[in-house]
């Protein structure tokens, strides 16, 4: 039988209405985007991105406070849980829904989230990740393509969403069958939507439709960039990593709007990480002017999908309406 939306394993095992989470975007993803994202009948995921204290308690208050508690969880970036986990403890304490990790080994923190009772999601960029991702007891697995927004995996690395998430549909039928799989890269509306579910998704993590909205916390003059970017209009690289001081691993790099300093150093990157002095200064004086022709602003290809800045709930009104008339639901 052909998928639809209302056949979701995903939407029934967490009580949703529509097969759609929230990514955890850093410094995005605050607690009123997750809250409303709840209320639509999503699954609405804080991103507590680098594990800020302070930041994490404040937003995932808010989402508690304004959410549907069952509907809300909070998301991490791995490599810096290593370094301080004292957010992802707090998280815990709260007994969220779900707790998605992303970029790193999850098995050092799988004892902890399954003592807490929250659902353990993990994104993968490759095939190779998963058995470490199931050992640590994740229930679903976010398979990520290279067109996503944010962080991801580079060029020699990363893979495309439309293979790679049938090819992960497939795997996960054959050795871990109750395994959830969502989709995340490119997913933006309801043909977005509907393509996943037909790929054999149980449902998309959604990150720059949900971002371009009015709840998300990105600056007003990002989201305006965002309305006059076509899909062309994002790139791949550290330049933003080194340029921000953000020392991330590889293989992991990062999509966002190729603007005017990002092509300045694009074709120079080892110059740029030898010496980054003139291009963070530069940098720091686009964040502090609000010039995001210096800033970045991080979406991903999908922000050709994107064409107004509606609220949340509009926004998976939309998603879930066409991918419903779509799928024949
Ligand atoms: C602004 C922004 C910030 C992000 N921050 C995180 C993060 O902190 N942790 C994470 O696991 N993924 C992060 N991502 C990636 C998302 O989890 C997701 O893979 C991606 O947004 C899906 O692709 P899409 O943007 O095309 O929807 C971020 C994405 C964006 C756009």
């Amino acid at each position: 039988m052909a998928p639809t939306l209302a056949s979701s394993r995903f939407s029934a095992r967490f009580g949703l209405a529509t097969p759609i989470a929230l990514a955890p975007m850093a410094l995005a993803s605050g607690g009123l985007l997750a809250a409303a994202c709840s209320h639509a009948g999503a699954l609405g995921l804080v991103g507590g991105g680098y594990g800020d204290l302070g930041w994490t308690q404040r937003e995932y208050g808010l989402a508690l406070e304004h959410g549907e508690r069952e509907r809300i969880g909070c998301g991490f970036i791995v490599w810096k849980l290593d370094e301080d986990a004292s957010a992802l403890d707090w998280v815990l304490e709260q007994r969220p829904r779900a707790l998605m990790l992303s970029f790193g080994d999850p098995r050092p923190y799988a004892q902890r989230i399954a003592r807490s009772g929250a659902v353990l999601v993990f994104q993968v960029q490759r095939l190779e990740q998963v058995p470490q991702a199931l050992e640590a007891g994740a229930q679903v697995i976010v398979a990520q393509g290279g067109e996503a927004g944010g962080h991801g995996m580079d060029g020699l690395n990363g893979r495309a969403t439309l293979a790679f998430v049938p090819e992960l549909a497939d795997w996960l039928a054959a050795h871990a069958p109750d395994t959830l799989l969502l989709a995340a890269g490119g997913v933006a509306d309801g043909r977005t939507l509907a393509a996943v579910r037909l790929l054999g998704a149980d449902g998309a993590l959604v990150g720059s439709r949900l971002w371009a909205t009015a709840e998300s916390l990105a600056a007003p003059g990002a989201k305006q960039q965002a309305l006059r970017t076509t899909g062309d209009g994002t790139a791949r690289s550290s330049v933003f990593d080194i340029l921000r001081r953000k020392n991330w691993p590889q293989p992991y790099d990062f999509r966002a709007i190729r603007n005017a300093l990002h092509r300045e150093w694009e074709n120079r990157i080892d110059e740029l990480r030898a010496n980054p002095a003139a291009g963070r200064a530069a940098y720091d004086a686009g964040v502090q002017q609000g010039d995001f022709e210096r800033a970045h602003a991080t979406v991903g290809e999908a922000v050709g999908l994107v064409r107004d800045l509606p609220g949340a709930a509009e926004a998976i009104a939309r998603m879930d309406r066409q991918a419903r008339a779509l799928l024949g639901d």
